[in-house]
């Protein structure tokens, strides 16, 4: 049976992007990408998504000013997608836990740090101030609290001398899209368990 995925994201959507890609070529398994949500009216993604023929929608604070009503439209149009597991790409804003429950382990990130090193906001930034040798990319499912969820999978790259953020970034983020697409074939393909915050998987 086709799994129906959707995507939230709110920037350039190149991570949005490799998951389509994957999802028409096949990598996904049975699945395809059903929507794109944004949350920045002119993000670069929805031209992601108009170039695939994929559906996008503005759903943010000029439409729904109170989080409350953000939330209550994005699961709305999610539903009406048929959605049953929804990717974070690049999505800015911070999921309630009233949305995270209705998503419960079938909802994901994609972030740009070794977890539980340097959650929140710029983490190739922080993995750089910080002065370590190696960094990388986490992918996990989402629960209440930020980047804290359980780990899918990771992927590490070097620092180098002399880089920059953006030198990194531009490293991490093929890495951070292979990693993406192996971790959501695997969840999309293998049957799991949460246990402590761990994913257990059953095959
Ligand atoms: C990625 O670096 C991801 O790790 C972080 O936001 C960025 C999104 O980039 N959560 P893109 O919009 O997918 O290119």
């Amino acid at each position: 049976m086709e799994r129906r995925v959707a995507v939230l994201a709110s920037g350039t959507g190149s991570n949005f992007a490799a998951l389509a890609d994957a999802a028409s070529s096949g990598q996904l398994g049975p699945a395809r990408i059903v929507g794109l949500v944004v949350d920045r009216e002119h993000a670069g993604a929805r031209d992601k998504a108009a170039s695939r023929g994929i559906e996008h929608v503005y759903i943010g604070k000029k439409t729904h000013p109170t989080a409350e009503a953000f939330e209550a439209a994005i699961t709305a149009q999610l539903e009406r997608w048929g959605t049953e597991w929804v990717c974070l790409a690049g999505f800015l804003r911070i999921l309630r836990p009233s949305f995270v429950a209705r998503w419960r382990d079938r909802i994901v990130n994609v972030h740009p740090s070794l977890l539980p090193a340097f959650p929140g906001l710029h983490g190739a930034r922080q993995a750089l101030e910080a002065g370590v040798s190696e960094t990388g990319c986490t992918v996990h499912l989402v629960t209440e609290g930020l980047d804290a969820g359980p780990i899918v999978r990771q992927a590490r790259i070097p620092v180098l001398p002399g880089d920059t953020e953006a030198t990194l970034l531009e490293r991490l983020h093929p890495v951070e899209h292979r990693t993406y697409v192996a971790a959501l074939r695997d969840l999309l393909a293998r049957p799991f368990d949460v246990v402590d915050n761990e994913i257990i998987w059953k095959s």
